[in-house]
């Protein structure tokens, strides 16, 4: 795989990933140990996805825990595009976020984007889009975020609410910026083009809503990053503070190389996918493992090429010492490949119930999860209510 060319951007990745060179390449910060120390000063323990460099990139991370350190609080924004089932890789980072709620007591806004869903695909109707943004909510709510402090946007049913944000911020951007940062096409249709102003403008809603500046932070994968170049240039055009970003890497694939992805459904583990065909998935899976038992026996395995081992690594093994053991004893060629898938099986399976059984439960109360585009309070607080 080292051969296929590393592509990120918000609608591909492929290739080896290299992190220190997007890092480079994007223009990011590296998360140094001095910065985690900071963060530990209000969490407390790291974050698993801390301690393992999941989460490995930012911008401005110091600068909004000075900000909160002075006693400005931050409003945390993530988002998920609805074209299909949700699989682990989309849940990494909102356990994170998550956890960023649980410990700085924020609230979040989390964008559907069933608009950029629609405008991409070839077959997905707006209903489709609708639908999924529905069943996808489900699995954002089924992470356990505080329903009180949490607000889902569907941009298609949302949009009265976004709109005065998103137009604020298409203004300052030219088609000649849009075009270099995503690489639009005169063939590209116009929806696409005006979209990344709707990504952006959560960015800024608590700050519109509420007359004054917030601090937002976006914990997300790094592909999303370019949106954030350009609506960092227009934050201070209109007088909002610049969104900081805590950027994480992607799970793997359970075949070689790559991530995730839905269109290889075999290569995922979906959160509705009953629990034994989820196991069979990991007991199917690509390992970092040698021809013969004989031969790993003789010269170990490689966790670092091993979608088993990362599934442990980013979720499945919380605890630091064990997650060294698996790695010494794949590398010394102790734990062989379909021992170690029949130790990490029953810990996907025992995920999924109870991932399951709190996405049936969000079903009662994800419809109030929804900013409501007929609410008063907040129409009147972004201005809006005029007639
Ligand atoms: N464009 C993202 C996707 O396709 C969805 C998204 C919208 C998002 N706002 C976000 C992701 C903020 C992360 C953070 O998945």
């Amino acid at each position: 795989m080292a051969s296929e060319e590393m592509v990120v951007t918000p609608w591909e990745v492929a290739g080896e990933i290299d992190y220190s060179k997007l890092i480079e390449q994007f223009g990011t910060q590296q998360l140094t140990d001095r910065l985690l120390e900071e963060l530990r000063k209000y969490t407390g323990e790291l974050h698993i996805q801390l301690r393992r460099k999941i989460f490995f990139s930012h911008r401005d991370l110091d600068w909004l825990l000075e900000k909160y350190r002075m006693g400005e609080k931050f409003v945390l924004y993530t988002g998920r595009g609805p074209s299909g089932n949700v699989h682990l890789g989309h849940v990494i980072p909102w356990i994170f976020t998550k956890h960023l709620q649980d410990k700085f007591d924020a609230k979040l806004y989390f964008q559907l984007t069933d608009d950029e869903k629609f405008l991409v695909s070839q077959n997905l109707t707006i209903k489709d889009t609708l639908r999924l943004t529905y069943d996808n909510a489900l699995d954002v709510l089924a992470t356990g975020f505080d329903v009180k402090k949490t607000f889902l946007i569907s941009n298609v049913r949302n949009v009265q609410t976004l709109y005065k944000v998103a137009v604020e911020v298409a203004k300052h951007v030219t088609y000649s910026t849009a075009k270099a940062v995503f690489g639009f096409k005169e063939s590209s249709n116009i929806g696409i083009i005006f979209f990344p102003a709707m990504q952006a403008a959560p960015c800024f809603l608590e700050s519109a809503i509420s007359g004054r500046n917030v601090p937002c932070l976006i914990p997300a994968a790094i592909d999303q990053d370019p949106y954030w170049r350009i609506t960092r240039d227009v934050a201070p055009k209109l007088n909002y503070y610049k969104p900081a970003q805590i950027h994480c890497k992607f799970l793997p694939g359970l075949g070689k190389g790559g991530k995730m992805s839905s269109s290889m459904p075999e290569t995922c583990i979906f959160t509705t996918d009953d629990p034994d065909v989820a196991a069979g998935k990991i007991m199917n899976a690509y390992t970092g493992g040698r021809a013969t038992v004989e031969e790993q026996r003789r010269l170990g395995a490689n966790p670092y090429a091993c979608p088993i081992y990362y599934y442990e690594m980013f979720l499945f093994e919380q605890d630091d010492v064990k997650l060294a053991e698996i790695e010494n004893r794949c590398r010394s060629g102790d734990l062989l490949c379909g021992e170690h898938k029949a130790s990490l099986a029953p810990k996907v399976v025992r995920f999924l119930m109870e991932h399951q059984k709190r996405r049936e439960k969000a079903k009662d109360v994800v419809s109030e999860c929804f900013i409501d585009p007929c609410d008063k309070e907040l129409q009147t607080s972004l201005g809006l209510e005029m007639f």
